[in-house]
């Protein structure tokens, strides 16, 4: 088992990540002095596999669970569904010292979080991340929220959890599509942090798609050791936490015009990584050598790397971009990169230099 430390003093928790840890959830939560009552969130899909392994472990070390199943998908991030969760944790009569178990992906873990956020006034929470991308991204940082027809994540809070438990063994079941979502983050460490990361994704990338449990266990370890420094240093994103959102301005908004579903969320930000790496072959002097390589990384990944867009989408995903949260005085700002493992955030991008690279896009 590999542990990582998130350094943020009275906040700090630990990361654990090796196989068959979803047992061990209940010994684990014990030794966080909470409880009894607690609540797991799952989705349809990860509580058909791993509800009753989650239940059953917290049953053991003497705690109350109830279950709570939310339908899969982006669209349980909605108030709707937050909704129905306070509902079912007042009739579990959940107290301030009650807790609630994330087991999912991104979503349940955004949902999950924002519940335990905001029911009655915060109660502690524990991710149990299930998806490669929650591994090495959604589940650390605490950042959690829900989505508006207006944008995602919209609404949301900074809720850092007591314990994440990463079990390797459940990302077996991941379909593939959903394995190539979670790269796309993982990618991502390497341009914005880490360019021996890099270096290595490309040389491993057939065993990391074959899921080979070592290479797996040392890249989730580094990915949440890279997530912990940067959130340790700039827990609510004044600065340099901003550097996460690589490539995220323009694929929240494809998420956000396409009607959340058509892409996943790991695939929307491939093409946003890559128009970002361009922008900053433009704008800040990241080498084309670099761009080509990062393009390369992506593709090689089974990801996507551009999408076709006529002139009202165009107009439509410039709309959506002015909603995201790194809006600053109505100015898009952009994460863009020097070079693999170094990048800058707060650049201002001329809408006209967007709109050239996405006219391209569509005639390529
Ligand atoms: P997800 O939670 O929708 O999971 C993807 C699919 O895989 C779902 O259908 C789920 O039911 C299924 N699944 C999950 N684990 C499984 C398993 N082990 N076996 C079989 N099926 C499984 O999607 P995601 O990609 O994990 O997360 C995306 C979400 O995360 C987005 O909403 C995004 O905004 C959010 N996110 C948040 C942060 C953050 O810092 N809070 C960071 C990145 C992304
Ligand atoms: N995934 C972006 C962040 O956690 O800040």
């Amino acid at each position: 088992m590999r542990t990582v430390n998130v350094p943020l003093g009275q906040r700090r928790y630990t990361i654990k990540i090796g196989d068959g840890l979803l047992n061990r959830l209940g010994p684990e939560c014990a030794r966080l002095k909470l409880g009894p009552r607690c609540a797991i969130i799952t989705d349809t899909n990860v509580g058909r596999q791993y509800a009753q392994p989650a239940y059953n472990s917290l049953l053991r070390a003497g705690f109350e669970p109830s279950l709570i199943v939310v339908p899969a998908g982006e669209t349980a991030k909605s108030l709707k569904v937050v909704q129905s969760c306070y509902d079912r944790l007042a009739a579990h009569r959940l107290e301030r010292k009650s807790f609630l178990v994330a087991l999912g992906g991104g979503v349940v873990g955004d949902l999950a979080g924002f519940v335990a956020a905001t029911y009655l006034r915060g109660i502690p929470f524990v991710q149990v991340p299930t998806t490669l991308l929650a591994q090495v991204d959604s589940s650390v940082g605490g950042k959690v929220g829900v989505n508006l027809k207006a944008g995602k994540n919209l609404v949301g809070a900074f809720h850092q959890p007591r314990l994440v438990l990463c079990d390797l063994n459940t990302l077996g079941t991941l379909p593939m599509s959903e394995y190539r979502a979670g790269l796309a983050e993982v990618i991502k460490y390497g341009i914005i942090y880490d360019s021996t990361l890099f270096t290595r994704l490309e040389r491993d990338l057939p065993k990391l798609l074959r899921r080979e449990p070592k290479i797996l266990t040392t890249i989730v370890a580094r990915c949440c050791q890279i997530k912990a420094e940067v959130v340790g240093q700039d827990e609510t994103e004044n600065g340099l936490r901003a550097i996460l959102n690589f490539g995220h301005t323009i694929g929240h908004a494809i998420e956000a015009i396409s009607g959340y579903g058509k892409y996943l969320h790991g695939e929307a930000i491939s093409i946003g990584q890559i128009a970002a790496a361009r922008l900053s072959a433009i704008l800040t002097r990241l080498p084309l050598n670099d761009a080509t390589r990062i393009t390369d990384l992506f593709r090689r990944a089974g990801l996507p790397i551009q999408v076709k867009l006529n002139a009202s989408q165009r107009a439509k995903l410039f709309a959506a971009m002015k909603l995201d949260k790194k809006v600053s005085r109505g100015e898009i700002r952009f994460v863009l990169a020097n070079r693999i493992g170094k990048v800058v955030w707060g650049q201002k991008v001329p809408t006209s230099v967007i709109e050239k690279l996405l006219i391209a896009d569509s005639r390529g």
